[in-house]
């Protein structure tokens, strides 16, 4: 695992954009893994400004989103269906139809599973995945305990997660209970992987990925597993670390 650390969270957003821009730009029908969630917004911000400026293309280009949520529907505004059609996809040249999200309000979840997983092996696997991580390890929506051979699967979300991302729905009743993920296996299957951490509170995240092993209660660990992935990290998320090592 290579660390790149950044002054701070418009650092770590410009470096994460100008990485996949530059590997749009070498292999224009790449296939991205996405993540939603507060961390990358800053690095759609800045491929949109690119796509603006230097007329980046993003027309060949496929893109499978981590998670969603079970219940909300695409229109609805705390979806990840909406969040990346907001924050990325409506002021890219994405042709949508090339952009996947699992569906969140299907009659059958374990069928929309199985399709999701099946759609990513059939375009030849994530070439480069861009992760996140919870608090308490999560990636994707692979809750502490999740098993590092899960493929696609429905999800309950741990207490702590409803509460972390309660700050985006009205009410912490509103938060959905279940979502569908990507599973641990399908995120170690791609061939490339950048996590993105920022801030004071993801430090102890970070320094237990670092200092601990590899373990299904601390989900983010198998990345240690994997032989390509750049963490890009922020000042005051590495801060825990120095004095972890003092
Ligand atoms: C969410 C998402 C993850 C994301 C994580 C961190 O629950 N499912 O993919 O990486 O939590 O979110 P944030 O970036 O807002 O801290």
């Amino acid at each position: 695992m290579k660390i790149i650390e950044v002054n701070n969270y418009q650092e770590m957003s410009q470096k994460a954009a100008e990485y996949i821009i530059d590997k749009v730009c070498h292999f224009p029908r790449i296939t991205l893994g996405l993540a939603t969630g507060g961390t990358p917004i800053g690095t759609y911000k800045n491929i949109i400004e690119d796509h603006k400026k230097n007329g980046t293309s993003y027309q060949n280009v496929t893109t499978f989103n981590l998670d969603e949520y079970i219940g909300l529907s695409p229109e609805n505004k705390n979806s990840y269906r909406y969040f990346m059609n907001e924050q990325l996809f409506n002021h890219i040249d994405i042709n949508k139809k090339n952009t996947h999200v699992p569906h969140g309000n299907v009659e059958d979840y374990q069928k929309e599973c199985t399709r999701f997983e099946e759609l990513i092996s059939k375009h030849g696997g994530i070439d480069l995945q861009i992760l996140g991580i919870g608090s308490n390890g999560h990636i994707g929506f692979n809750e502490p305990g999740t098993s590092f051979t899960s493929t696609t699967h429905i999800v309950n979300l741990a207490p702590s997660t409803i509460k972390a991302n309660a700050r985006y729905f009205n009410r912490l009743e509103d938060v959905p209970t279940k979502a569908i993920t990507m599973g641990i296996s399908t995120i170690m299957k791609s061939k490339e992987i950048i996590l993105l951490v920022s801030g004071e509170n993801k430090s102890e995240a970070l320094s237990k990925l670092l200092s601990a092993g590899v373990q299904e209660s601390f989900p983010a660990s198998v990345l240690k597993n994997h032989p390509y992935v750049t963490i890009i990290a922020d000042k005051a998320a590495v801060a825990g670390l120095k004095v972890h090592c003092k």
